[in-house]
């Protein structure tokens, strides 16, 4: 992989080279300082650093003191561990990490009593992080973060079954420890961006494919896989890559540059663990930042020609005079249009459009069926809620009727997906009973 990437940044400026042009800045701090976009943001360099890197999302228990620790991951295969206190308490928190021992558990996973951890801890992209962000990021835990006295859970896991001693040799088959190498063929924006997705923003843990050993496929975008979706708590992190139907080919720097500050835009809206990630982090990038990112994930190619995306008005005709083509024609007509209309375009920004929405087209349906059985968290700005809540259809509409309404809004109005499997909606119900279930699933690596 490095090897391709030297190779293309020496042909590249071998290239420009012969004809006379300057090869684009690679001095620039902005791609790995984050001081002066966070005093745009209006924070503290640590606390934009830690509002970046999201830690409150996992180190941070619905009703527990912020970044007091606690939250139940669940590790496949081996069982569920808990994320750790990470307030200055010098007993049960970090208090007594100094910088390196600091330095050593965000970029190579061991934490200060030489335990290795589970990539449950995004460590593999936390390691990009520039020495400057760190810094600012641990004297902000150490200074602004309240100490809270609270022990850390031991992992339900069986001796047997523990497999931390392995986690230096799984490093050292897939962990890159090198902070972002600055990409010199690339502008200051993409370098931004591609710094802030790959490492603080750990993009990847939710969204990149994994592979046997449970690593991430891709780190970075010099890899096909990096990005390219997949599933999660019985949730799809959507795919981000090009595609023209099932990914963000339709989308503009500024359709990214909206979605991620306010957690929409005219395509569709977040759902499901990407709303606690524009919730607790991106909504809070600086003007410069979003536009970073933004014109960083735009500049992923497509992996196949989708074709084009043209609005179909048959349905919208045949649902306005009650000509219901479908089982799922009707239930969609009863449950669903007036909010998201006859036309499937819905009421934007209040209720996202159906038709053409990547998120519909998804190969992976557990999103939908997913959203469709149980709502979704609210969005909020600095104004307050967003938008007003999608209902669930637990109690409603059984399993049937969930597959036929899906199947439907995937195939109405120009959509073309497949259709639902009611096998899928049956376990994504029985796995998502909050009467039988009290796992709380934040990042099932797949
Ligand atoms: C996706 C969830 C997740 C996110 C996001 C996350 N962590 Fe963690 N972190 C964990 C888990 C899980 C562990 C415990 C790992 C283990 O036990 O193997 C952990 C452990 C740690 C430890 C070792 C602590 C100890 O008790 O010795 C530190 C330090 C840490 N995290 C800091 C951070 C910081 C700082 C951030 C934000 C930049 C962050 N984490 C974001 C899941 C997360
Ligand atoms: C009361 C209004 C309302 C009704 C009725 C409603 N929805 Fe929604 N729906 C929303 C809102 C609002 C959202 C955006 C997410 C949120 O804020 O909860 C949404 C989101 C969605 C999404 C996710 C879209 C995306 O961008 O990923 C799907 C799929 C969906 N609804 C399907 C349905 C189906 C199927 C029905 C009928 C069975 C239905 N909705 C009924 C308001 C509604
Ligand atoms: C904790 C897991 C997680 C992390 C981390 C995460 N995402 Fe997501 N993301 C999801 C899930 C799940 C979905 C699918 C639900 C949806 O459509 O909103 C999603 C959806 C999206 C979508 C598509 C939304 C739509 O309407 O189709 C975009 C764009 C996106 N994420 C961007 C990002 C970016 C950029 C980052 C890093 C800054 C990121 N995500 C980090 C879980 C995550």
């Amino acid at each position: 992989m490095r090897y391709i990437k030297l190779f293309k940044i020496f042909t590249l400026s071998a290239l420009l080279g012969a004809c006379g042009f300057e090869s684009v800045s690679t001095e620039s701090t902005f791609a790995t300082d984050s001081a002066a976009q966070a005093v745009a943001a209006g924070l503290s360099h640590g606390e934009y650093v830690a509002r970046l890197g999201n830690c409150v999302a996992c180190h941070t228990t619905e009703d527990g003191a912020p970044l007091a620790g606690g939250l139940k991951m669940n590790v496949p295969l081996l069982g569920n561990i808990y994320t750790t206190n990470i307030t200055p308490d010098a007993e049960t928190g970090i208090g007594n990490y100094s910088f390196t021992d600091f330095d050593r558990a965000m970029r190579i996973g061991k934490t200060k009593d030489d335990n290795r951890m589970y990539p449950a801890m995004p460590y593999t992209s936390y390691a990009k992080m520039s020495e400057q962000d760190m810094r600012a990021l641990y004297d902000f835990l150490m200074t602004e973060v309240e100490p809270v006295q609270q022990a850390n859970l031991s992992a339900d896991i069986p001796f047997w079954k523990d497999v931390r001693w392995a986690m230096g040799i799984w490093n050292l088959l897939v962990h890159d420890e090198d902070p972002y190498q600055i990409a010199s063929d690339q502008n200051d924006a993409w370098n931004r961006g591609a710094y802030l997705t790959e490492g603080l923003g750990h993009c990847g843990a939710c969204h990149t494919p994994r592979g046997i050993m449970l690593q991430e496929k891709g780190l970075d975008s010099s890899d096909d896989d990096f990005l390219t979706g997949a599933p999660l708590d019985f949730w799809s992190a959507s795919p981000l890559h090009g595609n023209n139907l099932t990914g963000r080919g339709r989308w503009e720097v500024e359709d990214h540059e909206e979605f991620l500050l306010t957690g929409l835009n005219r395509f569709g809206t977040a759902i499901g663990t990407m709303v606690e990630v524009v919730n607790n982090s991106t909504r809070y990038m600086s003007t410069e930042d979003v536009n970073a990112v933004a014109v960083y994930l735009n500049s992923f190619p497509a992996s196949e020609d989708e074709g084009e995306f043209i609005y179909d008005d048959t349905e919208t005709q045949r649902l306005l005079s009650l000509d219901f083509s479908t089982q799922g024609a009707q239930i969609y007509y009863e449950y669903c249009s007036n909010c998201h209309v006859t036309s499937g375009n819905g009421y934007y920004p209040y209720q996202p459009a159906l038709a053409g929405n990547p998120g519909v087209l998804d190969p992976d349906s557990s999103s939908l069926i997913n959203m469709t059985l149980n709502g979704s968290l609210r969005l909020v700005s600095s104004e307050g809620p967003v938008s007003t809540d999608m209902p669930y259809f637990r109690q409603l509409l059984n399993d049937q009727q969930i597959a036929d309404v899906l199947t439907y809004i995937r195939s109405a109005w120009g959509n073309s997906a497949s259709a639902i499997r009611i096998d899928d909606v049956a376990e994504i119900r029985a796995a998502t009973d909050p009467t039988q279930n009290d796992d709380i699933f934040v990042l099932r690596m797949k």
